[in-house]
Order: C-alpha cells, then structure tokens, then sequence
C-alpha cells in the first residue's frame, strides 16, 4: 500500500471457548474514510474499541503510524453512538477539557481559540454556553464530533454515530461530516449498518461476514466520484451496482462465505471495485472483477 497509516495485523478476539474472529488483517492509508458494515454480533465495535486501544486484542496487534498501540491515546479519537458529554460543562467547557487534555502547556485563550475553530466548524457557533441538557440529539452529535476533532487525532473512530437521530439531522451531520473530513484529510474508520450512509461517505467499505469467526471477507472501493453529492448521487450509473453488491453480501453471502469460500486468504482480502474494472491492483491483493456494469 502507498502509504499504509493504520493496520490491524492478524487480531483476534477469543473469550474463553468462542472466536469472535481471528487473524484480521487491515490497512487503512492516510486521508482515507473506512466504513465497516456487518450484521449485528460480528465484532464491529470490538475491532473499534481495539483500535481505540479500549479493549485488547488476544493476539495480533494495531499499528499507528509505524508503532503499535497500547492502551488509549488522544491519537485517536472515539464517537459513540450515545455522545459521552459531561452534563456539567457547556458545549465550550467539554470541547476545551478536551483540548487542554492534549496540549496541556496551551493558555486559556489558544484553548479557547482551537475549541472556538472546532465548535463553529460543526455549525454550533452560537450555543457555546449551552449545557448537554439544553441541546438537541443532533446538537449533542455536534459537539461529540467537535470534540473529537478538536485534539486534531491521527484517526478518528466513529460507532454508529448517527444512528440514533432523525433522517434529517442525520442527513445534515452525514454532510458535515463529509465536509470536514475532506477539509482537514482526517483519517476516519466508522461503523454503520447504512448502506446508503457508508456510499455517501467512505472510500473503502470492509464487509464482515456473521460472527462467530468473522471475517473481513471484501474491502469494496467507492468507484463514485470523490466530489459525489447526496442529490443525485443515486442517479450516478455506478450507484446501483455497488449498493445492490453490498445489500447482495448482506443478505446472503455473509452467512455463507466462509463455508463457501475454503481457503480463505484472511491476509490478503480482496480488494473489489463494483461496477468497474480495476485500474490499480495493490500488489499485495487479489482483484475480484465484476463485469457487466462499467460505463
Ligand atoms: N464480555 C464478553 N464476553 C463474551 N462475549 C462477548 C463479550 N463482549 C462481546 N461479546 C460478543 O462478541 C461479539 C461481538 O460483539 P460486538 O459488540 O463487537 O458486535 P457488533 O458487530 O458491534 O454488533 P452490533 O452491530 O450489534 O453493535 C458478540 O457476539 C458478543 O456477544
Ligand atoms: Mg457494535
């Protein structure tokens, strides 16, 4: 890989008899927007929590930039999907705790001036001296996501983030999200059981077969144009090949790949491009071509 930035290196998780998964192996490049989709139970959040240094692996190891994890760090950054603010600071006072958690030697007034740049990036200007209790599920995401942003991590870990707002704030956060992940080339990793969510915003979307003994069974590549925009995006002609290649895998080949598939090469999964050939091939995976769709 180019420029390989984080990777899970053959992880596993075992609790005493049963394998949640084993060798897991994953590269993500700087910049780069993983979404991770798979049935409830295969492990999604507990290969997030393992690359948030939040839970160990059995055996294998993460790689951060050349060195593996030990235990949390703010290099990486985590949003859950039920926001963790503290109830007693305001939308400033969480997002400045976390900034002066990272840059411990920063005044008030550079802490201020970051948490400031964070809070009206997410469109939250104005409601700084707001408590969690005055502020919407949509509001509430808001600040989570400054936070997180604000102690600018190497990566940022995101569990089901949206998953429990309304279409619309959803919708909006989608596109924020979007937006600030372009801007500042964060490199992010999220869970989501959204297919539509995961086309909009990935590069590459890994797809988990059904526990137990998971595994990462494609990493499908996002032939739509990176300046993609949520209206008309179902219109573009590569649109329905990809969702209808991942709803296909949800619905059926989750549950059967393994069995299906003997032999599988967990270290060397493929890398599939729906709807298009491939015109690069890492050199360290194999290409699955799915022919019929290109335009
Ligand atoms: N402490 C534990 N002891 C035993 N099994 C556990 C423990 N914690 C989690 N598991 C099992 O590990 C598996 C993976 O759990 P995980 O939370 O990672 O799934 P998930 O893919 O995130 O699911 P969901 O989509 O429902 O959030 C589950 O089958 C769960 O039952
Ligand atoms: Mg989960």
């Amino acid at each position: 890989m180019a420029d390989k930035f984080i990777s899970l290196e053959g992880i596993a998780k075992r609790y005493g008899e049963a394998t949640i998964f084993e060798n897991l192996w994953l590269a993500m490049n700087r910049g780069e927007f993983t979404c991770v989709i798979g049935h409830s139970g295969c492990g999604k959040t507990t290969v997030l929590n393992i690359l948030a240094g939040l839970d160990e692996p059995t055996e294998g190891t993460v790689i951060v930039d050349n060195q593996s994890i030990a235990g949390p760090s703010l290099d990486r950054a985590v949003i859950f999907q039920g926001h963790s603010l503290l109830p007693w600071r305001t939308v400033m006072g969480n997002v400045a705790y976390a900034v002066s958690s990272k840059w411990r030697r920063w005044n008030s007034a550079q802490v201020k001036a970051q948490a400031q740049k964070f809070i009206d990036l997410v469109g939250l200007t104005g409601s700084e001296h707001k408590r969690p209790s005055e502020l919407s599920g949509g509001m509430k995401q808001r600040v989570g996501i400054a936070r997180a942003l604000s102690i600018q991590p190497k990566m940022m870990l995101m569990d089901e983030p949206f998953s429990a707002l309304d279409a619309l704030t959803r919708g909006t956060l989608q596109d924020e999200v979007r937006r600030i992940c372009q801007e500042t080339g964060q490199t992010t990793f999220m869970i989501t059981h959204d297919v539509d969510e995961a086309i909009y915003l990935a590069d590459k979307i890994v797809l988990m077969t059904n526990g137990p003994g998971a595994v990462m069974a494609e990493i499908v590549e996002n032939p739509l144009p990176k300046s993609r925009e949520r209206v008309g995006i179902h219109k573009h002609p590569l649109y329905y090949p990809l969702r209808n290649h991942i709803i296909d895998f949800l619905v059926t080949r989750s549950r059967t790949f393994v069995a299906q598939t003997p032999g599988f090469d967990t270290r060397h999964v493929p890398v599939v491009r729906p709807g298009f050939d491939t015109p690069e091939v890492p050199a360290d995976s194999t290409v699955i071509r799915l022919a019929g769709h290109a335009h």
